[in-house]
């Protein structure tokens, strides 16, 4: 809840910056003692007065207009600071944050700030689809910055499309639901396996899948932000893991993603198995590489193991999460691998639909507990989809449905 909370809003030069006033007059009259930081090019859209007067707080902008000889200012705002907020976020102090540039106040206490960080982008369509400002945008959030969307729709330059700064209610109401959400994973283990598996031919090519570990990492970030302690076996993937309380294991095969899952399984309370895990390999892998020969090649596959019905077998006390990624009936072979496979909830993955599976950063899947019971988790970014997995589990756990 903001209430009684130091708010830091950082206002950056964007038309949307009328949309600020009203965040800073809502954030006030809930009780949240604010006080606004604004951008030089902000202040051409809107005085600073107008900060000041909802705010009921000085407005600052110039890092070298100390008012208290006792204190340097920014580096006490942004001691002050409980969370920071800004709103709009222009590409430009977007990119500026992304590469630790601190060139005026604003920039300068968001670098030296403990505080939550929460980014409302708000700019042009093609600016908000640029790879840098993607780029910049990605590298934030991997430092821990939370990211509340813009909405799409008429956009002042005219264009039609994603780059509207949300509303200010749905900004509040975006941070209060972050803010209040409980460390209920704190003292469970949760081992996770994501990403795909690779399966050698020769020294030089080998068979994998589309997998990217995305969903995978979303789930193990997700899981070590509500206190659980996190075990992540994963495939050969890009993604990398930023939270302390995540312990990586790196493995190529199949086969070595069964046994770093074994290995740590007994001591789990949680074990989810997101991995795309090749179902075949070569059955010969070539020591040398296979020159090309005229016609063609035929290579024999053999079958690797099953790890999620592997470990089924094997369960005891452990809450037992499979994926299943289909393309056609998903619910009636999702709810036949929970049933074959021994476990307790699975989450089910049409990988045909469009926001939804390998790749991208958005999902939409179907968690099916062990009564069958079917939660939809709407199209979302697959962070947001991973915490409502996780609060689903929390609660069958609750419950005792296993
Ligand atoms: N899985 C596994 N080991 C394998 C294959 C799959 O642990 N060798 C796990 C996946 O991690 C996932 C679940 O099984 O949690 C379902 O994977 P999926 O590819 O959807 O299904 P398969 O079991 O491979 O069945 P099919 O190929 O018939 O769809």
């Amino acid at each position: 809840m903001v209430n009684q909370k130091n708010i830091l809003l950082g206002v950056s030069g964007g038309i949307a910056v009328y949309k600020a006033c009203a965040l800073a007059s809502k954030l006030t009259q809930k009780g949240a003692n604010v006080k606004v930081m604004m951008t030089e090019s902000a202040a051409e859209f809107v005085t600073p007065l107008t900060f000041q007067a909802l705010s009921r707080n000085p407005v600052y902008i110039d890092t070298f207009d100390e008012k208290h000889p006792e204190k340097i200012a920014h580096i006490d705002l942004a001691d002050w600071a409980d969370i920071a907020i800004i709103a709009p976020a222009t590409a430009n102090i977007i990119g500026k944050l992304a590469n630790g540039i601190a060139d005026d106040m604003l920039t300068t206490t968001l670098l030296a700030t403990q505080a939550d960080v929460y980014v409302a982008p708000a700019m042009n369509v093609h600016m908000y689809a640029h790879p840098a400002v993607i780029k910049n945008m990605k590298q934030l959030e991997e430092w821990g910055y939370h990211f509340i969307e813009p909405g799409a729709g008429y956009l002042a330059c005219g264009y039609v499309g994603k780059g509207r700064l949300e509303e200010p209610e749905s900004i509040i109401e975006a941070i209060e639901t972050h803010q209040h959400q409980e460390p209920f994973l704190t003292g469970r283990k949760v081992l996770i396996s994501a990403g795909p598996t690779r399966e050698k031919i020769d020294p030089i090519r080998f068979f994998t899948n589309h997998s990217t570990g995305k969903m995978g990492f979303a789930l193990a970030e997700a899981a070590a932000e509500f206190g659980a302690d996190v075990t992540l076996v994963c495939g050969p993937v890009a993604e990398k893991t930023t939270h302390p309380r995540i312990q990586r294991i790196n493995v190529m095969t199949a086969e070595e993603m069964y046994e770093a899952m074994h290995v740590h399984f007994e001591e789990q309370d949680i074990v989810i198995k997101s991995a795309a895990v090749a179902d075949y390999r070569p059955k010969l892998v070539y020591e040398e590489k296979m020159k090309k020969q005229d016609g063609e090649w035929h290579i024999e596959m053999e079958r690797t193991k099953d790890i999620l019905q592997s470990l089924g077998e094997v369960k005891s006390t452990q809450y037992l999460v499979g994926f299943a990624a289909e393309t056609t009936n998903p619910l009636e072979y999702g709810k036949k691998k929970l049933v074959k496979k021994n476990l307790d909830a699975i989450v089910i993955n049409d990988v045909s639909s469009e926001g939804a599976g390998f790749g991208g950063d958005t999902n939409m899947v179907t968690y099916v507990n062990k009564l069958l019971k079917q939660e939809e988790i709407a199209l979302a970014s697959k962070r947001e989809v991973a915490e409502k997995i996780l609060k689903f589990i929390d609660q069958d756990m609750k419950d005792e449905i296993r």
